[in-house]
């Protein structure tokens, strides 16, 4: 069973390297930014909760985004097998979700470090324009990036769960070393 997170910084090809995978392997690919996005456009309790939060690059409280999680990974799709894009994003997370999949007998997750260095980042999301894509929260993000998420990248090491990937070539090769990688 796949059970992958994909960890990098904003802008690292994340959303577009797991939505491909989770579509090769058919299995669900489960965004916590993409949810929180529909839910705010939709105007449900969360999106109006989430609001202002994503829309000035700070990272929502745990309890949103842990919630929903936990309900998403419930459903009758996520159970042979996901890719997590966006979560965790904080340690408070990471053990939220190690206890979760040890209670669901799930607890063979990687983890797949997508490196790409910030000027590179920042080049391409000034090129996407989406809502938070201005310099100012591109900045932001990546300043709650350097010291909430990248702590992460140690943790899943010392748990031997960390698979690195060069990010910082075409859409293609990154496809090509991401198979290569989980391949093992
Ligand atoms: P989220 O949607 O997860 O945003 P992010 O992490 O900032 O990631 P992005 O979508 O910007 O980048 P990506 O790595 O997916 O790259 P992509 O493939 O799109 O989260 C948004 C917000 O939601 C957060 O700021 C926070 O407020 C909230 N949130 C979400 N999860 C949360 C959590 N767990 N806890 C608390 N809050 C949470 O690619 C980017 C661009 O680069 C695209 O234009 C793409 O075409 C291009 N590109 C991709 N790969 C390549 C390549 N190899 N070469 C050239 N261009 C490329």
């Amino acid at each position: 069973m796949t059970q992958l997170i994909f960890l990098g910084p904003p802008g690292a090809g994340k959303g577009t390297q797991s939505q491909k995978l989770a579509q090769s392997l058919q299995i669900p690919h489960i965004s916590t930014g993409d949810i929180l996005r529909q839910a705010m456009k939709d105007q449900t309790p969360l999106g109006v909760k989430a609001q202002s939060y994503v829309d000035s690059g700070e990272l929502v409280p745990d309890e949103l985004v842990q919630d929903l999680v936990q309900e998403r990974l419930g459903q009758a799709d996520a159970q042979s097998g996901w890719i997590l894009d966006g979560f965790p994003r904080k340690v408070s997370q990471a053990e939220f979700l190690a206890k979760l999949l040890e209670t669901i007998h799930q607890a063979g997750e990687r983890v797949v470090n997508l490196d790409v260095p910030d000027d590179v980042v920042v080049a391409r999301l000034l090129a996407r324009g989406r809502k938070d894509d201005s310099e100012e929260v591109i900045r932001r993000r990546l300043e709650i990036y350097r010291s909430e998420t990248a702590p992460l990248i140690n943790y899943y090491r010392d748990r031997q769960k960390l698979l690195t990937v060069n990010g910082n070539q075409s859409p293609e090769e990154v496809t090509d070393a991401l198979h290569k990688v989980i391949a093992f």
